[in-house]
């Protein structure tokens, strides 16, 4: 049987990496970006810092920092809820925006960090009562009137106005907020949400989202979750939404254009899609019957959707070369292949709804969500996930490249977070997951995990426990191998 179209194709890895390549040829010419700036330091300013600016060992759990964005989060309070209201002004690409944020302390707080790029800050307020800040590159340092007792639930409101700024990743790709012919996109994997609004940003702080976007008359403004409310005052429209599920910062989204919005239902699931006129093709009208399909589909394979809307948006940014599992409704660069569209929406299940603590488990996203192209495929007419398995290994080059080039659960340097391991070698992982324990018992872990860990945080050693609790398998050996080992494991 000849493969399907979307198996002749790309693997999402390679299209990253590819387009990663270019965008880090382009960069390292433009000379107003600032040089090989890495975005992870070490630094007195990072999570492993603790919470407080003075008094470090303050900090629950000791070192908690991410082993490849160090710099990225701070575990001495947990952010229950974000409210955003952000005013955006095409002209000078200018952002206004207020950031309100429900939080908990986990620590005693003398004063907390928020990730935050270099946008002014007008006015903080904790509990309605100012606060000293302090700027240091991409930390905003908050230092309220008196120490916040660790357990205490407070709010924390920014005012900022600025050049939201587009981050640049060690492996060259580009997120945060990024201008476009008619608009503008903000997307967050890794590092990306500290260029548009300041918050705790590492993966394991989810929380609540409510995104208010005021724009010009004639755009649209779409983010996550429900659209709660449209108005239009004043020459400026303002899209209000909601994201009840908890949500990781790498996950929000704003895009902003001249959209042909339709909406719908998937599987039951009110969608919302918006498109721009530029990506309109048979493959644009083709989405909303694969999001439909593919949600049923898992719902059967993985378990109930978890969220209460869905959707897409497809966007005109051929340069930008990834598309995003946004929450809810991911964001497509331009008109997607249907196995793009199944991958991303099967991170919702696995990333969005089950996120990995550090992005040192990427794998758990990118492995599963190369994995569900591998099921799609075989239970629609294509090769097994056995063939797909060997097709990888078989092409995939000799030890110490490619997919060889490191060990999925640890890729040692954030300039690796989006190679061929993470996703191929890390679905290969769970194949070889699938033919140790059999069927039965590989499906009840996947459903298992799934719903054990909704809304949740995880790690690798999660999935190898609950494998082994529901296999009755010892798995140290298999994971040592296909997630851990430097080598290239035999193929059988
Ligand atoms: N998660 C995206 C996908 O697979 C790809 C991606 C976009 C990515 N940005 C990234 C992967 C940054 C790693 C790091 O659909
Ligand atoms: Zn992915």
């Amino acid at each position: 049987m000849p493969l399907p179209a979307h198996r002749a194709a790309r693997p999402s890895a390679l299209r990253v990496v590819a387009a990663a390549a270019v965008l880090a040829l382009v960069s390292g010419c433009t000379s107003s970006s600032a040089p090989e700036r890495p975005l992870t330091r070490p630094s007195a300013a990072g999570a492993g810092a603790g919470a407080g600016a003075s008094g470090a060992s303050e900090a629950a759990g000791g070192d908690a920092s991410d082993p490849l964005f160090p710099a990225l989060g701070n575990p001495g309070y947990d952010v229950q809820d974000y409210t955003l209201a952000l005013d955006w002004t095409p002209q000078g690409n200018r952002l206004t925006g207020t950031a309100t944020l429900a939080i908990q302390a986990t620590a005693e707080l003398d004063a907390f960090t928020l990730d935050f790029h270099a946008m002014d800050v007008q006015d903080v307020t904790v509990d309605g009562a100012p606060a000293r800040t302090r700027r240091d590159d991409d930390k905003l340092t908050v230092t309220p009137a008196a120490p916040i007792p660790a357990g205490r639930a407070f709010t924390a409101r920014i005012a900022y106005s600025g050049v939201p700024k587009t981050i640049t990743d060690p492996d060259g790709s580009h997120e945060g907020w990024m201008k476009t012919d008619d608009g503008a996109v903000a997307l967050g994997e890794p590092a990306g949400a500290p260029g548009w609004f300041p918050g705790n940003h590492a993966p394991y702080d989810k929380a609540g989202y409510d995104i208010t976007v005021t724009v010009p008359q004639g755009l649209t403004a779409v983010s996550n979750g429900k659209l709660v409310d449209h108005a239009v005052h004043d020459g400026r429209e303002s899209f209000h939404w909601n994201s009840p599920e908890p949500m990781a910062s790498y996950l929000a989204m704003v895009a902003i254009g001249r959209f042909r919005v339709s909406e719908d239902t998937a599987a039951g699931v009110p969608a919302y899609y918006a498109v721009d006129p530029e990506e309109e093709s048979d493959r644009t009208n083709a989405i909303p019957a694969t999001v439909d399909a593919m949600l049923a589909w898992a719902d059967r394979r993985f378990g109930p959707y978890p969220f209460a809307s869905t959707g897409a948006v497809v966007g005109h940014l051929p340069d930008l070369g990834y598309a995003l599992e946004t929450q809810t409704r991911p964001f497509f660069e331009t008109a997607p292949e249907p196995d793009t569209v199944v991958h991303e929406m099967s991170h919702q299940w696995f990333g969005d709804s089950v996120t990995p603590r550090t992005w040192n488990d990427m794998w758990l996203n990118e492995g599963f969500a190369t994995y569900t192209e591998w099921l799609w495929a075989e239970d629609h007419g294509g090769p097994s996930t056995r063939t797909s398995f060997e097709t990888s290994y078989d092409r995939s080059g000799p030890a110490g490249q490619g997919v060889w080039a490191f060990p999925p659960g640890a890729p040692g340097s954030p300039k690796n977070v989006s190679g061929p391991p993470v996703y191929e070698r890390g679905a290969m992982a769970l194949q070889k997951l699938r033919e140790a324990v059999g069927d039965e018992a590989f499906f009840t872990i996947v459903r298992t995990w799934l719903s054990d860990h909704k809304h949740g945080v995880v790690e690798t050693a999660d999935l190898r426990a609950l494998a082994e609790h529901v296999s009755g398998k010892p798995l140290g050996p298999l994971f040592d191998t296909w997630v851990y080992g430097k080598a290239k494991p035999p193929k059988d």
